[in-house]
């Protein structure tokens, strides 16, 4: 790529509205296999696509994750789900009798460290980044839309299940999960109009709209959980300061710990439930 086929993608680029054009053309460049293509993806660009899905990664949490047009561009704020799911995994004691049971089923597929799953996974980024940071955990991922698993699978090898929420997952991991990301879809209804075009125009409806109050999707993923995580397994959601208290209510009504997580740096959120170790009696 010459200077001068870079500078008029600088100059395209200003002109369509991008803020960071010489930072953008720059990644433009670098995946270009030459001028022609340089200016088809520029032409997406000016066009409102997300950089991410011209370029076909995303640079998310130490990882890169590769993406697919029409995929959920994993969002900074996301690295506060990662951070407390890997806390958890290095932290959360381990149950001797279920590593006994299991490492008794040499042939079971729950064998091995702890399991994680990223429901609602887009891309796979969250599982992919906490796979990152905790190596050695069994990972699962799903997602009801074909092309966000194709894309996982992409970016995970294996494991990724297509179909609504838990209905997607292998029967034996039910009642296995250690840690369930679920980075649902949580704008309200209503809010949607006021998502930047990137969103609204190239991110699919369904990987954006939580209903009326942005946590339908949530509740049922919730009403699921207890019965999906191992006693003592954590689920972690993504919410907006303002759904807090509806959503923590939604945790206690299913007989699960709530409790809230926040990063200020990242203006980010996110509801936790905790499986009780022991049921009441
Ligand atoms: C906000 S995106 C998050 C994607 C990814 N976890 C991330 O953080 O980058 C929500 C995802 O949930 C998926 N989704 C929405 N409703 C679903 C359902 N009922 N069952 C499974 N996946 C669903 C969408 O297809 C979309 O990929």
């Amino acid at each position: 790529m010459t200077a001068t086929d870079l500078a008029g993608a600088i100059v395209r680029l200003r002109a369509a509205g991008c803020v960071f054009a010489e930072d953008e053309a720059a990644v433009l460049g670098g995946v270009a296999t030459d001028a022609a293509h340089l200016s088809g993806l520029v032409d997406r660009r000016a066009r409102g696509e997300p950089l991410e899905q011209v370029v076909g990664f995303a640079d998310f949490c130490g990882v890169r994750v590769r993406l697919r047009p029409g995929v959920f561009v994993p969002r900074i704020r996301s690295e506060l789900l990662v951070h407390t799911a890997s806390t958890e995994l290095r932290t959360a004691p381990t149950d001797p009798l279920r590593e006994k049971a299991a490492g008794e089923r040499a042939a079971d597929p729950l064998t091995g460290g702890k399991t994680v799953v990223d429901l609602c996974c887009g891309s796979g980024a969250l599982g992919l980044a906490v796979r990152h940071e905790v190596p050695a955990i069994r990972l699962f991922a799903a997602d009801s839309d074909p092309v966000a698993v194709a894309c996982a699978l992409d970016n995970l090898g294996r494991d990724v299940f297509q179909g609504d929420l838990f209905a997607a997952l292998p029967e034996a991991l039910r009642g296995h999960i250690d840690v369930l990301l679920a980075n649902v879809p949580y704008v309200a209804t209503d809010h949607i109009a006021l998502l930047p075009a990137e969103a609204r125009l190239h991110e699919p409806r369904t990987a954006l709209d939580g209903g009326a109050d942005g946590l339908d999707v949530f509740r049922a993923v919730v009403a699921g959980a207890a019965d999906w995580l191992a006693p003592g397994g954590l689920l972690l959601s993504e919410i907006t300061a303002a759904q807090a208290e509806a959503a923590v209510a939604a945790v206690r009504d299913a007989g699960l710990r709530a409790g809230i997580v926040e990063d200020e740096d990242l203006d980010a959120r996110a509801v936790t439930a905790r499986r009780p170790e022991h049921p009441k009696r």
